[in-house]
């Protein structure tokens, strides 16, 4: 079993556009998926599931789809927060804060003060969130602490990257049928296994989660060591 599930939830917009319903549609659907996902996580032992819900570069869809996916975290939270933290359902938010407006920066400080001292799954929602950017605010936050380059490692550096509370995730899941990473984690998938699967977010189950986490379970992960085969004939 995976420790840490990290999720790019892609194809609302293609399931709404197949049932003749704007974007927006799709993604409130798609907002239902991620807290069955959440339940469904936590069952299985999974402690740490990031989700990628609103990109650096998603500033450049239309503004309808923006407000409404900004709108969407509002209702979220008004909506499930309190269910999530009786739960034992730990969230943090990964991303750029500065730029989005008063009232969705106060739900995300709400639903993390709320969950703070929670033990259960930790759920970390990636909001304005770009894999370059996390990598750049940890070499700039590392130097203003005054890091010097002799004491910059990889392990010094991934103390100020906004993942720092959670190991590596071990699986990485893309739905939707798009075959890459989409400047997601780029740091911390460095040993992640992949798992691509055509079903559009909003159909995304717990059969759906078998197949990813079987496809996981039959990888041999080597960490960039050797494979020991247990059948073969020692010296
Ligand atoms: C990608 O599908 C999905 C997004 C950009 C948004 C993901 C957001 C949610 C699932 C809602 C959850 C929200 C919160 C606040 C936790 P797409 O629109 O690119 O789909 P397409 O590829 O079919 O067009």
């Amino acid at each position: 079993m995976p420790r840490h599930v990290a999720i790019v939830m892609d194809g609302n917009g293609r399931w709404a556009r197949r049932r003749f319903m704007p974007r927006v549609f799709g993604h409130k659907f798609g907002m239902e998926t991620v807290v069955r996902v959440i339940d469904d996580c936590a069952a299985r032992g999974i402690e740490y599931l990031t989700v990628y819900a609103f990109s650096s570069e998603n500033w450049k869809r239309p503004d309808e789809e923006v407000s409404g996916l900004m709108n969407l975290v509002l209702v979220g939270v008004s909506k499930y927060l309190t269910r999530l933290a009786k739960n034992g359902v730990r969230i943090k938010v990964m991303g750029d804060r500065s730029a989005v407006s008063e009232k969705v920066r106060q739900a995300w400080n709400e639903a993390e003060e709320l969950t703070r001292d929670n033990r259960g799954l930790t759920l970390t929602v990636a909001f304005n969130y770009g894999g370059r950017w996390d990598i750049v605010q940890a070499c700039k936050r590392a130097l203003a602490d005054g890091v010097s380059a002799a004491d910059l490692s990889e392990e010094s550096l991934s103390r100020y990257l906004a993942l720092a509370h959670a190991p590596d995730p071990d699986l990485f899941i893309r739905t939707g049928g798009e075959v890459r990473v989409s400047n997601f984690l780029l740091w911390q998938l460095a040993y992640a296994e992949f798992y691509f699967t055509d079903c559009l977010w909003p159909d995304f189950d717990a059969t759906e989660m078998d197949r990813a986490i079987a496809a996981f379970a039959g990888r041999d992960r080597r960490f960039g060591g050797v494979k020991t085969d247990p059948n073969e004939a020692t010296a």
